[in-house]
């Protein structure tokens, strides 16, 4: 066992030192200017790395779950229903740490300053951990409570709450600790981590009124995506943004203030689209599509924003150039699968024939993938190759990986939303049977697992190049830390 391990380690340093070679100028040049990293930045490297370690690990799991939905009697170790638990546990996990390494080191550039605790960062970070592992270790093992979406034992759902609240408490000192350097990013990151601890706390209890138990689950899968999430992506987006110059500070910062004022007022009744069928009063269906419609202003204004930008054609390096890859990613799908799709989706008549059917995973794996997940991706490539030379090489792999994951969301969503669309025409419209329509559909689906393996191939892409960046790396995080503590 020992020498297996000493002989994939040899094997692996050896692979890593190759491609090291390869690199532009030999290696990859780290600035190892001790100021310009400070110890919460260092720290909050591991958050990015765990992040897109769980991102590669999502894609395997989603492809067996997939298959088994066109082979149902594939072998597989864990039921399909578990799978889907393990899956949707994944995809709440990994952008809920990666978007903590991001507040984390994102908030330490605004301030210019290092954060109030490093102890706590330490602590949150082993809660989170070990709270991630406990949920999805125990939904394998097919110990959940069968709740849709957060599926898994209410202790898991309370450690995470705890790290989330703990972030929030050390996010919050910091800005307190540098009040005259408080910037509209900083406030609204940390603004958008108080949130999502807020509103997963009631997910931890449990309701025997079932309105109330769907009502709160939907403050998770709605407002933690298009309220806190946002909040924390819109201050990466922007810091990213002012710092490579290509969009004016004044400009970027006035967006800011709308987007956080929408987001939030748009978010919160926008929650209205999920009330429609689960026992809210009818005013629901005016208050959902009314907000709706308001979610959608800011990212129309990013967008336009961004265009300027580019125009204004700023050379910059390809480390920026891969981060701004994966923004105008989430930008396509925040424009498309997510308000375009959703707005249709909202309108109750609509709604009506589309909702629970593969319209809805078509325009889930969009925005939940497409926006959210690439934002975590850009910003935790971000903090583990800051100071970092991108070779020609190095960056063309990275781009084939990013391509590829597009290649994958486009393949898998497009085929949801014809068999949804099939199935909202055949079942739900003329009424035909349900497994009949099942039937229908199953090319589209076998389509879909296709999508799936382009996405998981771009994954695996991706993830080499973070294993990489954070193998030349890592020396360079220990010294920021060192360094900080000794401060
Ligand atoms: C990045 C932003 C977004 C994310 C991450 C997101 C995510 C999701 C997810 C995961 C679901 C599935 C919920 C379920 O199956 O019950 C969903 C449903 C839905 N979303 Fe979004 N969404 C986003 C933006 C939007 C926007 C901007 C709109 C409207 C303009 C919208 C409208 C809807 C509607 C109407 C449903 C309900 C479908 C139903 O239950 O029939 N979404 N969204
Ligand atoms: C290889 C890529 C992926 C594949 C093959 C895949 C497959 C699946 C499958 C089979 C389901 C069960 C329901 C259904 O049939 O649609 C599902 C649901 C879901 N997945 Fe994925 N998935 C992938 C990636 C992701 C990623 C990266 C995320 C988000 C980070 C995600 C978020 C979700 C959500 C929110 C649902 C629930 C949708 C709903 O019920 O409305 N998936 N996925
Ligand atoms: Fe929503």
């Amino acid at each position: 066992m020992k020498l297996n391990q000493t002989v994939l380690g040899f094997i692996i340093s050896k692979i890593l030192k190759k491609t090291r070679q390869n690199d532009e100028d030999q290696k990859a040049r780290v600035e190892k200017e001790n100021g310009k990293k400070r110890g919460g930045q260092a720290l909050s490297r591991r958050f990015a790395f765990l992040a897109c370690a769980l991102f590669v690990v999502q894609g395997f799991v989603a492809i067996l779950g997939a298959t088994s939905l066109v082979v149902p009697d594939l072998p597989s170790p864990v039921p399909y229903e578990y799978g889907r638990s393990v899956h949707l546990g994944l995809a709440t996990c990994w952008p809920l740490i990666g978007a903590m390494g991001m507040v984390y080191f994102f908030t330490v550039d605004e301030l210019k300053a290092d954060l109030y605790s490093l102890k706590i960062v330490r602590w949150q970070f082993w809660i989170v951990v070990l709270s991630t592992a406990g949920l999805l270790g125990t939904l394998t093992f097919r110990i959940g409570n069968g709740r849709e979406f957060l599926d898994g034992l209410p202790m898991f759902y309370a450690g995470i709450s705890l790290a989330i609240l703990l972030c929030a408490y050390n996010l919050i000192q910091t800005l307190k600790k540098s009040k005259q350097h408080i910037t509209p990013a900083s406030a609204i990151m940390t603004g958008g981590m108080v949130f999502l601890g807020l509103l997963l706390i009631p997910n931890v209890l449990n309701y025997t009124n079932p309105i109330v138990d769907e009502a709160v689950k939907y403050w998770v899968v709605h407002l933690w995506e298009e309220m806190a999430f946002e909040l924390i992506t819109s201050g990466f987006i922007a810091s990213f943004f002012i710092a490579s110059g290509l969009v004016e500070k004044k400009d970027m910062e006035k967006w800011l203030y709308l987007e956080a004022s929408l987001a939030v007022s748009g978010g919160l009744f926008g929650t209205g689209h999920h009330y429609y069928w689960i026992g809210y009063p009818a005013i629901w269906l005016i208050i959902g599509v009314v907000f709706s419609l308001i979610q959608m202003i800011p990212v129309i204004l990013l967008a336009h924003l961004t265009y300027k930008g580019l125009k204004r054609h700023r050379p910059l390096k390809r480390v920026e150039k891969l981060t701004l890859w994966m923004i105008l990613s989430s930008l396509l799908y925040h424009l498309t699968g997510a308000s375009m799709l959703g707005m249709l989706m909202t309108i109750p008549w609509v709604n009506l024939y589309t909702h629970g059917t593969y319209i809805t995973s078509g325009h889930a794996h969009l925005a939940l993938f497409g926006v959210m997940g690439f934002l975590v991706l850009a910003g935790s490539h971000a903090i583990l190759s800051r100071g970092t030379v991108l070779s020609r090489k190095s960056y063309i792999w990275a781009v084939a990986g990013v391509l590829f994951l597009n290649l994958g969301v486009i393949t898998m969503s497009s085929s949801l939303l014809v068999a949804g669309f099939l199935q909202s025409y055949l079942w739900r419209y003329l009424g035909m049977d349900f497994t009949q329509v099942q039937g229908l559909i199953s090319p589209y689906l076998l389509a879909r697992v296709a999508g799936g393996s382009f996405y998981t191939v771009g994954s695996i892409l991706f993830g080499w190049r973070i294993v990489n960046v954070w193998w030349l790396t890592r020396e360079d995080g220990k010294i920021s830390e060192e360094v900080s503590k000794r401060i």
